[in-house]
């Protein structure tokens, strides 16, 4: 991808954890500085894994040794198997053996994973250190590394174990999104559309004219789509620091989501592929709830699919996906919640019950025979 475009920035109004997200290209080479501006005095611990070590870590470590800053590289697996609490361990130990201490940093360069784990043993470490978020991926860039939820997987559930810490500062620099492979920028893309259609009926038609230019990965448009999709994560967070409530309009698509993950063993589908068919498949259960219209479920399919994602559910059973759907976390008072879309830009979040989702997954079935 080449270069692009003047910096933005989105600021994150949390009180005494407010952080700026700065998207700028060639902002790797400026890690730095920027972390001077903030008053990073101490060591800097440097997270990431060999894929993107491989790309930008020596950008990452020039910037960071040229400000004057002793760097400690911190290697973790490629790969969703290094969110674990051994990997976590791992990192503590050597922040412990290179004397880190309070006023030290951590800096996350990778995509969720990598900043997800980073994050998570930044909180732990003396109580919790500061932390940088320098994501490489879409899905990081618009998605993980605001909001400041980090954690770990566990046996028993994915993202079971985990502490809310907000970062100090979000570098993004989209250039790095070019050697991202096909499949993962597209993965990506259903989070962008999600927020479209949860918030913000301009973007959505935004992503709809423009779809060509982002699979093209154009840079102006790429820089717009990451900078818009950050702005409403940013003010949901804002209003809602620890998902009691507002929060959870995050989870579109996410309720079917997540079931489809869990039940292709998280190796089938890669989570955004999973949201894709989620945001379908739940726009497609509020309009036989009577909820929104046949025109948004059509809006909401044909952008799935012009994106390349995947939209139909693949499974055969009703009583397979609603035992799957139990597990999802918005289970609250014994009742599945889920967020579903009124009209592009608004959605809301209601209880929903067996019967009436059997009903609309046998219609669907039907449908699909006719
Ligand atoms: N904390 C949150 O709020 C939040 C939100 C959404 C997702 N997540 C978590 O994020 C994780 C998924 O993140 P992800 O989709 O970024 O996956 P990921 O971190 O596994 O990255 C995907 C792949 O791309 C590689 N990669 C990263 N940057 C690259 C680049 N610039 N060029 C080439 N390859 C690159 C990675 O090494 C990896 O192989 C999940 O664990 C999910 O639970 C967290
Ligand atoms: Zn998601």
């Amino acid at each position: 991808m080449q270069s692009s475009t003047a910096e933005q920035c989105v600021k994150v109004s949390l009180a005494e954890r407010s952080y700026d997200i700065v998207i700028k290209a060639g902002l790797l080479h400026e890690i730095g500085g920027r972390l001077r501006g903030i008053g990073c005095s101490g060591k800097v611990a440097v997270i990431t894994n060999p894929v993107v070590g491989r790309l930008y870590g020596k950008a990452a470590l020039r910037s960071l040794k040229a400000a004057g800053y002793q760097v400690a590289v911190i290697l973790v697996p490629d790969g969703e198997r290094a969110k674990t609490l051994r990997w976590t361990a791992a990192i503590l130990n050597r922040l412990a053996k290179e004397r880190f201490e309070r006023g030290s940093f951590v800096v996350a360069l990778g995509g969720g994973v990598v900043g997800d784990l980073a994050g998570f043993a930044a909180a732990l470490f003396v109580r919790g250190i500061p932390f940088v978020q320098v994501p490489t991926t879409l899905v990081s860039q618009v998605d993980s590394s605001v909001g400041g939820k980090t954690g770990v997987n566990h046996a028993l559930g994915k993202n079971l174990i985990g502490a809310f810490h907000q970062p100090r500062l979000v570098l993004i620099d989209p250039t790095t999104l070019g050697t991202l492979p096909t499949r993962e920028w597209v993965a990506g893309l259903a989070e962008v559309i999600k927020y479209g259609m949860i918030e913000d009926a301009e973007f959505f038609t935004y992503i709809e004219r423009h779809m060509k230019e982002l699979l093209a990965m154009e840079p102006s448009r790429v820089v717009h789509i990451v900078t818009r999709s950050c702005q409403i994560k940013a003010s949901v967070v804002m209003e809602d620091e620890r998902e009691s409530d507002r929060r959870r309009v995050l989870n579109y698509g996410h309720t079917v989501g997540h079931a489809l993950e869990s039940l292709g063993g998280y190796r089938k589908l890669i989570h955004g592929e999973a949201v894709a068919i989620g945001m379908v498949q739940e726009a497609s259960l509020a309009r036989h709830l009577g909820l929104c219209s046949q025109a948004l479920v059509g809006r909401q399919r044909s952008l799935v699919r012009a994106a390349g994602l995947p939209d139909t559910l693949p499974v055969a059973r009703f009583s397979e996906l609603w035992g799957a759907m139990q597990h999802d976390k918005k289970m609250a008072g014994g009742r599945l919640h889920c967020v579903l879309p009124v009209q592009v830009g608004r959605v809301t979040i209601v209880p929903i019950e067996r019967p009436a989702v059997k009903e609309w997954f046998s219609n669907l079935g039907r449908e699909a025979r006719s």
